[in-house]
């Protein structure tokens, strides 16, 4: 008997070792997995991103971006929608390097990202205390979606 207890345990000494091993991935998982909801942009961004995309972008997409004769929504739930389930990462390279339509790429990085914020402000979504970066790695890992 006390063979087999000393034999079984390097085994369980293994198991929790693998156990902990696991739950902690699954915790840094739960953490890499954010959303737009959690507070991705601040306020003094999307003040910034109101001005900017009222000169660059409200003439095609509207005054409060909701759509307009020239350009679909980019803001609001329809929008959400459209973009539900896609990297944040995504999305910011699709406007810089395609808007304005009539001058892609024209903004800085800075401004791109300040009028994405205003885009998720003006969506309903929270400000946070963490700024926008556009070509930040935390990108890939924030993940629009429609709904909280
Ligand atoms: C000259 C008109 C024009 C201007 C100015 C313009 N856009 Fe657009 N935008 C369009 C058109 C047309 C589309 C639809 C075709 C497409 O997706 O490329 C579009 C599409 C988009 C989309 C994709 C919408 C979706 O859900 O698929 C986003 C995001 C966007 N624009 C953001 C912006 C931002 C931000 C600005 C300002 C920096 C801007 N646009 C300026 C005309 C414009």
């Amino acid at each position: 008997m006390t063979t087999m207890r000393a034999s079984a345990t390097p085994l369980i000494v293994l198991l929790t070792a693998v156990l902990a091993f696991a739950i902690g991935r699954d915790a840094t998982m739960a953490q890499g997995a954010q959303s737009i909801w959690d507070g991705v942009y601040t306020a003094e961004q999307a003040t910034r991103g109101k001005a900017a995309s009222d000169t660059s972008c409200a003439s095609c997409h509207g005054a409060t971006l909701e759509g307009a004769d020239f350009g679909p929504s980019i803001a609001g739930a329809e929008f959400l929608g459209r973009w539900d389930g896609e990297k944040l990462s995504v999305l910011a390279a699709k406007v810089e390097q395609t808007m304005p339509l009539d001058s892609p790429g024209s903004l800085s990085k800075e401004t791109y990202a300040d009028i994405l914020a205003h885009m998720l402000q003006a969506s309903g979504v929270p400000a946070g205390q963490t700024a926008l970066a556009l070509g930040a790695p935390s990108l890939e890992t924030i993940i629009v979606r429609k709904t909280k």
